[in-house]
């Protein structure tokens, strides 16, 4: 497993639409794109920065990993996400190394990417997300 790129770097945020507008006023950039993902229960929004994207999470229940992370800690950065080319190999691979996975299998996420979560206690701490397009989209 080798990454190519840091695809995004997930943000949590309680306010979306404030959150966005921070990034557009401050940092000139433009959001493109606001999707909800029932699964992990979180509104997002995305930037690109080159290569990378921005990521905002905005908590849509109060019983989502999302909401509990800002319950905890606060707003702020939540996820390293990393461009693999097969999520499913990758996953094989950290396993075999004896990383502690949350998704075992590869699952849909925003922006019709394959994703899988590494579990933050054998990442040092980094909740890691491994991700590639979706086999018919590459
Ligand atoms: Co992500």
């Amino acid at each position: 497993m080798k990454p190519s790129h840091i695809e995004h770097i997930g943000l949590a945020v309680r306010n979306l639409e404030e959150s966005i507008r921070y990034w557009e006023d401050v940092f000139g950039l433009e959001c493109y794109r606001v999707e909800e993902v029932a699964d992990q229960k979180v509104r997002t929004a995305f930037f690109k920065i080159g290569d990378t994207k921005i990521e905002l999470l905005e908590p849509t229940d109060d019983d989502g990993p999302v909401a509990r992370f800002i319950e905890k800690k606060g707003e702020g950065v939540h996820h390293i996400a990393f461009a693999v080319d097969d999520v499913a190999a990758a996953l094989q691979s950290v396993q075999q190394k004896g990383v502690d996975l949350i998704d075992v299998q590869p699952r849909p996420g925003a922006e019709g990417l394959n994703i899988a979560f590494l579990h933050p206690k054998s990442t040092h701490g980094v909740l890691t997300e491994l991700c590639s397009k979706l086999e018919k989209e590459k």
